[in-house]
């Protein structure tokens, strides 16, 4: 007891068990159907124990030795194979699985796709699994003569409406995790997976990979936002336009955020807790531009992007990224999050991405390469290393002005 007073006196979130990832605090249909079900194993289990534990506990009391004449006594009436005890433990045995499997059968059939009642109402996106990040596509949203919407890291979807995902992935087996929103499902090569979840009201919510898929895969997260309907709708027409363009002569650059953190510790923590108290507020304030914008830094900014070669893997909608395979970078300053979910996207953090993504990412494909692209490092057929793009400070403040004016 003593300990457990302790405990309830410590800042550690135990008792509320309302964290970001927590599937106790669940926000949609989906993942309180689930909880239901893990109550209801819950009290069936601890029923098992008490019941168990009291038998043993009487047993243990009542035919305790108590002088030497016990000790050599004549063990008691034993009831095996009575056969009354023995189908009755069969029947609540049996009974007990029941219990559990009725409303366990019932939410396999809730929880597999969309109901038919609301299959009408239901809006689909696909999410794609890559090392290490998501790219979220929507196929309702064509966009003439590029193809349909899509962003990263951060899946934005109706609130109050039903979401249909289809679970793609591009390299290995990840799995899509939103814990208060649905349990996960996995994300197979060759194999069409999906689920559907529900926000019932807007909100800001915390998501994962949860399937081992390499290096970095406890540092694969993602954030789902649910917003209102016209909200929604004017968040699509937003992501739909191209990139914006803020332009100026980059020859009279000067450097804005001359404070840029530059020493950083291997996983240290990239993010500050401004997204703790009302995310989704903060969320909405980064779609707007940022009011210190300076256009000659974001110009040099610009060309930096191709210069450091960024262009052949990134796309920029209507500037000149055109690389698809890492994240469409068009409105990436609107996004909370860079680096798959992992560092708050603020200047420190991405000046600090851009310039050591391995010791922040290890493994990532912007530090090692991909296929015939190169990346930060290039290894030789004979081993050796060659150290191919680097960014210095001025270069990172300049390139971070220019991906934040992205909204
Ligand atoms: Cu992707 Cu773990």
């Amino acid at each position: 007891m003593g300990a457990l007073t302790l405990l309830a006196g410590c800042d550690i979130n135990f008792w509320r068990m309302d964290g970001h990832q927590s599937t106790i605090n669940v926000a949609g249909p989906v993942a309180k159907n689930q909880l239901e079900i893990f109550y209801v194993t819950c009290w069936v289990t601890f029923t098992i124990f008490v019941l168990v534990a009291s038998a043993l506990a009487y047993a243990t009391i009542k035919f305790k030795a108590r002088n030497e004449a016990d000790e050599h006594a004549e063990p008691p009436a034993q009831s095996h194979g009575n056969p009354l005890i023995e189908l009755g433990l069969i029947g609540a045995s049996v009974l007990a699985l029941v219990i559990i499997a009725i409303p366990t059968l019932k939410g396999i059939w809730f929880t597999h796709d969309v109901p038919q009642a609301d299959k009408g109402d239901a809006y689909t996106v696909n999410a794609v699994g890559y090392q290490w990040w998501f790219r979220f596509e929507y196929p309702n949203e064509q966009i003439k003569d590029v193809g349909h919407l899509l962003t990263s890291n951060e899946l934005v979807i109706p609130a109050g409406r039903p979401v249909h995902v289809n679970l793609r992935t591009n390299d290995v087996i990840h799995s899509f995790w939103v814990p208060r929103l649905a349990g996960k499902v996995d994300m197979i090569p060759n194999r069409a997976n999906f689920l559907w979840l529900k926000a019932d009201e807007p909100g800001y919510f915390w998501g994962q990979c949860a399937e081992f898929c390499g290096d970095s895969h406890a540092v694969m997260r993602f954030r789902v936002i649910a917003l209102a309907p016209r909200e929604f709708n004017e968040w699509l027409e937003q992501q739909s336009a191209p990139a914006r363009t803020v332009s100026a002569d980059a020859n009279k650059a000067t450097a804005k955020f001359t404070a840029l953190k530059t020493d950083w510790k291997r996983n240290e923590a990239g993010y500050t807790n401004k997204y703790d108290l009302n995310p989704l507020e903060a969320w909405k304030e980064k779609q707007f531009p940022d009011k210190d914008e300076n256009p000659e830094l974001i110009t040099k900014g610009r060309k930096l992007f191709q210069q450091k070669n960024c262009i052949t893997c990134h796309t920029i909608r209507g500037h000149e990224g055109i690389g698809t395979t890492a994240p469409d970078l068009t409105h990436v300053g609107a996004r909370t999050t860079i680096a798959g979910g992992l560092l708050e996207n603020n200047s420190d953090q991405l000046a600090r991405w851009i310039m050591h993504p391995n010791e922040v990412k290890p493994g990532n494909k912007m530090y090692n390469g991909i296929g015939a692209m190169r990346g930060y490092v290039t290894k030789e057929p004979d081993g050796k290393v060659v150290t191919n793009i680097s960014v210095n400070a001025d270069e990172a403040t300049a390139l971070v002005a220019y991906l934040h004016s992205l909204k």
